[in-house]
């Protein structure tokens, strides 16, 4: 008779032969036939090991091997492990994975790489204001390259929730409010990160999330309920979730709330009916964190019942709740769930780390080598610094005032003036924060000796020392000053006395927004708004510098103050890049991605709404039996793809190839775009679409293109669209994609509110 350990040597030796044949043009079928191979070899627990994702936490080299991860490790009860950082804790970790476990399946090392590793580029509302999707890539490109030198296979990004609700902390991590764009977006993102092949050393997977309608949550509280029509969903939330699988994403992670009354972890008809046979989805679902568990509050049943469900669901990885490590087997000998469930789980992770070229060499994202020198590079710094000024969108300038001079005296006041670790913005778990260049570092490095810094801190974030140390988090301190506020003031003022023009560094710390980071009262603090009245007080000319993470209400600012550059949270070289912008070596050109309300009574409030059978009259802003408000107009503050530059943009009248189209036939759309001003400039030219008349009511308009061209003070430009059929369909009623014949209008503009149409008839 045959010993078992014999058994057991012969497996592993197939096994190995298996996992180490060289890998040639690999595709997912033969990946999967090998995956197959493993899977023969698997005991249930080793099975339900992979399916197990917990969190890497502050392993510390050297202790790794006698963690309590490490134990669970040697006994296979780990697929992969997150947010552990550095290459050799990694290695180590590895080592143990493919050294001491019976099978030596490696693991998947995963990351919330955001916006940048170490190398941090700004968040994903301020990436997406640059509307420049060869910059938007290029951030994803660098961050790959940084996060697989340390070890990191696999991203957490992109994270692409539509969302219209600011005061939900996350529209920081998002694209803003338009399908169109998150769609373009999240087919850069992922082409950044995973390359044309996932194998290579200096790729990693991508996770689109969170999937679905995270950013619809009830009120813009964090993980609250969602509920929507499935026209909504289809028309107007799912297209950046659907781009991101057309882009071959390898993952995809669960969302937090429930999407038509079942949580989106357990939701079979999300993540196998629409996802996969529908979407043809094909690679691996993990949860979000905990997500499994929190179905038991949801209402779902327990811990047993609810890790069921989301493995029928179509979920094969589990993070962080282990309701798939404690409860499978228990589940199978029940019949509740099968073995063929299980598997499929299994497989797909199997292929994704064969993809990933980790049975091949499971130690080659982590290169000690690479690590050392690939990484917060001055190369990638520099990249960083420019991206960052692309992204700064320029609300008001009134007479001018931008960009300011490199002489006499500049007083810098705020809270955001000198503090390098907000600069990171939320969600930068792997960020450098305290080399981050803040902005008063970056005005001194801007101006040498030919202009006077004079500095007042001014105020704190917020009054409220409870709510402040809410925010100060993560390494990312507000560094309160315990003066009264108007003590701080009274300072501001007195440093500000001689100055020639004042720079108000304000709006939000960084961790105000991001996650569970949601806001009641989404305007800059009351407290920072005295200091602002008090400096306009002096006559001086004030510019504000605004720090945020999402749309502000910001009436206020907008009244009084004369200028106002939106800087968002910028990154690493937050501060060179402010600095580019506000003396004009940059001139800014970015644009809003998400509508700025007037208050937060309007929200949510975006441009792509419907109309009601009561619209209220163009240029009116009250009529008794309209639908509006009494006390605000219908109006944002600052519309969707709104934003100045220092030159102007003039726009020539739209030219059509045809104003009578039918079938398979394209329309031209022609714009004539000249910079009239006396600076270079670029201009994000959109092209919005309302279909006029349809089976269900439709949106007053649509974004459908968009082109970003750079212009020469003087120079014009013709930009052209193409439009095809494709483009005006729409889910109709049954939630069929259809092209509905009839007259549509064709806009286009700098941004969606000053357009000019035309109408065009397609049969
Ligand atoms: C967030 C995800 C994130 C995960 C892992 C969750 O709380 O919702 O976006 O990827 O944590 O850190």
């Amino acid at each position: 008779m045959i010993k078992p350990n014999l058994i057991i040597l012969i497996l592993c030796i197939a096994f190995y032969a298996i996992g180490h044949q060289p890998l040639q043009a690999q595709t997912t079928g033969n990946f999967a036939s090998k995956a197959d191979s493993i899977l023969q070899l698997m005991t249930l627990e080793e099975k339900l090991g992979q399916l197990n994702l917990p969190v890497g936490g502050d392993i510390t080299t050297g202790q790794a091997g006698s963690s309590d991860i490490a134990i669970s490790i040697k006994a296979g009860q780990v697929g992969g492990l997150f947010n552990l950082k550095s290459a050799e804790k990694i290695r180590e970790i590895q080592r143990i994975a493919v050294e001491e476990t019976r099978l030596k399946i490696p693991l998947l090392f995963g990351m919330d790489v955001i916006h940048g590793y170490e190398t941090l580029f700004p968040i994903p509302l301020g990436m997406s204001s640059s509307w420049d999707m060869a910059l938007v890539e290029q951030s994803a490109r660098i961050a790959a390259i940084e996060a697989s030198a340390d070890g990191i296979n696999w991203t957490f990004s992109p994270m692409v929730d539509v969302s219209r609700d600011p005061r939900w902390g996350r529209v920081s991590e998002g694209n803003g409010e338009d399908p169109f764009l998150g769609a373009a977006i999240a087919k850069a993102m992922i082409q950044g990160y995973q390359g044309d092949d996932l194998a290579l050393s200096n790729t990693i997977m991508a996770c689109v999330k969170h999937f679905a309608l995270y950013g619809a949550s009830e009120a813009g509280r964090d993980y609250n309920t969602v509920d929507m029509s499935r026209q909504r969903m289809f028309n107007e939330y799912m297209l950046p979730y659907q781009a991101a699988v057309e882009a071959g994403v390898g993952s995809v992670m669960t969302s937090f709330n429930d999407v038509d009354g079942i949580p989106a972890s357990g939701n079979k008809w999300l993540m196998t009916e629409l996802l996969r046979e529908t979407w043809g989805f094909d690679g691996f679902v993990v949860t979000d964190y905990t997500a499994i568990n929190e179905m038991i509050p949801h209402g779902m049943g327990n811990l047993q019942e609810v890790s069921a469900m989301a493995l029928q669901a179509g979920v094969d990885m589990d993070m962080v709740g282990e309701g798939f490590l404690t409860t499978l087997e228990k589940s199978l000998k029940e019949g509740k769930i099968n073995q063929t469930q299980i598997d499929e789980a299994v497989r797909r992770i199997l292929i994704a780390k064969y993809q990933l070229g980790l049975f091949d060499d499971p130690f080659r994202y982590a290169d000690p080598n690479r690590s050392q020198n690939e990484i917060f590079t001055p190369e990638h710094r520099k990249v960083a610094r420019e991206i960052a000024a692309q992204t700064f969108v320029l609300l008001k300038n009134e007479g001018d005032i931008l960009p300011l001079k490199k002489q006499g005296t500049i007083a810098l006041v705020g809270p955001m003036a000198d503090n390098r670790e907000n600069m990171a913005g939320t969600w930068s778990v792997a960020g450098r924060f305290t080399e981050s260049v803040s902005l008063k570092e970056g005005l001194e490095n801007a101006l040498g000796e030919q202009a006077k810094i004079v500095y007042a801190r001014g105020a704190n974030v917020v009054a409220d020392s409870l709510l402040e140390s809410r925010v100060s988090i993560f390494g990312k301190p507000t560094y309160r000053d315990e003066r009264s506020e108007e003590v701080l003031i009274q300072e501001a003022l007195a440093a500000v006395k001689d100055a020639d023009v004042i720079v108000a560094a304000m709006g939000e710390s960084a961790e105000m927004s991001g996650e569970a980071s949601s806001r009641s009262d989404i305007e800059i603090p009351q407290n920072q708004r005295a200091l602002m009245q008090a400096l306009m007080d002096t006559g001086k000319p004030v510019v504000l510098v605004l720090f945020t993470g999402r749309p502000l209400g910001m009436a206020w600012e907008e009244e009084h103050m004369p200028a106002i550059l939106n800087v968002w949270f910028a990154g690493s070289e937050a501060g060179d890049a402010i600095a580019d912008v506000l003396f004009g070596e940059v001139n800014p050109s970015g644009k809003l991605t998400a509508t700025f309300p007037q208050n937060v009574g309007q929200v949510p409030l975006f441009y792509n709404h419907k109309n009601t059978g009561r619209p209220l009259p163009e240029g009116e802003w009250f009529q008794k039996f309209r639908s509006n408000y009494l006390d605000v107009s219908n109006e944002p503050l600052y519309p969707f793809g709104y934003g100045l530059s220092y030159t102007n943009f003039e726009y020539g009248d739209i030219s059509l190839s045809s104003t009578q189209l039918s079938g398979d036939q394209t329309l031209t759309v022609k714009v004539s775009v000249t910079n009239t001003g006396t600076v270079d400039g670029a201009e994000v030219v959109q092209l919005y679409v309302r279909d006029l008349v349809a089976s269900i009511t439709r949106p007053v308009k649509e974004l459908k293109g968009f082109q970003k061209v750079f212009l020469k003070a003087g120079e014009s430009k013709t930009v052209q669209f193409d439009l095809t059929q494709e483009d005006l369909k729409f889910y109709n009623y049954n939630i069929d994609f259809v092209f509905e014949p009839g007259e549509f209008e064709i806009m286009v503009g700098g941004n969606s509110r000053d357009v000019e149409g035309s109408l065009v008839n397609w049969q």
